[in-house]
């Protein structure tokens, strides 16, 4: 009994080492074959010996045969493992040169018109405005009517507006209701809105004074692309309502704001000007390399519109302005063409 023993303990640590010594597959399959082999591998000729085991010892001298069995299958499949992945550590660090430079990972970043918004909301909101949203599909009563724009206008021109022929039949056939005042009165024309003035009406619409928003967006011209002209665009819209709001407020804020965004050292001027929305309006011109350049237009909320929103002017003042985002940003940055936002020129964005 106690040869058989030492017999199958001598087997056991035998194959471990052969096993692990094994540098290949193909050396760990001569080592399986020689050991596990089904018709003369040694597991298999020690088996035989267990014939000339005392039969009292039989039982005892067999489970430690199998238990053996296991070992050895066990060492041969961590050795299995060990070759089919060869990457264990030390290969790692001798492959790793640490004097070789990384690889860059190149990160996207926010586009350039994207991170302004992002400013200007910062801007104002220390000055007090919140943020409202308005749609970029509208009606002619918030692009137009409620803002005092007359039927014969010319900024109603179909030419110098994205009207939209599909929503115009939909929104006809689906506004049928006599109250409803949105397209009651348009015959249900929808366009891409031309200003972010719409939102003013959208706001005072549904909430009561005082207000105090900005509201920042895309807005659709059917300008030709040049170098300070695009078809779409983004404007910074403003608008404060309250009982005692004055044209004093109105230039300090627009003020404040060019001084924050563009540097201490810029110049505002407020040259008179018309809107059919305000009344006293002007335009607000930066000076920009030695000329003065229009920003936007602002001036008093004009009576008719209070009056349109429900607002009774008698009891409420403001003011509003319109400022074209693209240009404030071209100022900060000294950009010279509009259409570089709308390129794709990753070498061009990259740099903000
Ligand atoms: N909506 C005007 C424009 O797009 C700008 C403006 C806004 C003027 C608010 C006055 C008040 O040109």
């Amino acid at each position: 009994m106690s040869e058989f023993l030492t017999e199958i303990d001598a087997l056991l640590a035998a194959s471990e080492a052969a096993f692990s010594a094994a540098e290949d597959a193909e050396s760990l399959e001569a080592a399986r074959i020689d050991f596990l082999g089904a018709k003369k591998g040694r597991l298999k000729s020690v088996q035989k010996l267990l014939g000339g085991v005392p039969k009292e010892d039989k039982p005892a001298a067999g489970k430690r045969l199998n238990e053996v069995k296991g070992l050895i299958q066990a060492a041969f499949e961590a050795s299995q493992q060990r070759i089919a992945a060869p990457a264990n550590d030390a290969a790692i660090t001798e492959a790793f040169d640490p004097s070789l430079p990384g690889a860059t990972t190149r990160i996207g970043k926010l586009h350039p018109i994207t991170q302004t918004i992002e400013e200007l909301t910062d801007i104002m909101g220390r000055l007090g405005f919140s943020v409202a949203l308005g749609p970029e599909v509208e009606d002619e009563r918030h692009n137009s009517e409620a803002l005092n724009i007359s039927l014969e206008h010319p900024a109603r021109d179909p030419l110098d507006n994205f009207y939209l022929s599909t929503a115009r039949k939909n929104t006809a056939k689906n506004n049928t209701a006599p109250n409803n005042k949105n397209t009651a009165a348009s015959g249900g024309a929808t366009l891409i809105r031309s200003q972010t003035s719409t939102v003013q009406i959208r706001v005072m619409e549904n909430t009561p004074p005082p207000i105090r928003i900005i509201s920042l967006g895309r807005v659709y011209r059917t300008d030709e692309a040049d170098k300070t002209h695009y078809p779409m665009f983004h404007q910074m819209e403003g608008l404060w309502i309250d009982t005692d709001v004055t044209m004093a407020d109105l230039k300090t804020v627009l003020r404040l704001f060019a001084v924050s965004y563009l540097g201490a050292d810029v110049h505002v001027r407020f040259r008179p000007s018309f809107f059919p929305f305000t009344e006293p309006s002007v335009e607000a011109d930066y000076l920009w390399n030695g000329a003065w350049v229009e920003f936007g237009g602002a001036g008093m909320v004009d009576p008719n519109v209070l009056k349109e929103v429900g607002y009774d002017p008698e009891e409420v003042i403001g003011f509003a302005f319109g400022l074209g985002v693209e240009r404030l940003c071209m100022r900060r940055h000294n950009i010279t063409d509009i259409r570089e936002f709308y390129r794709n020129n990753v070498r061009f964005l990259h740099q903000f």
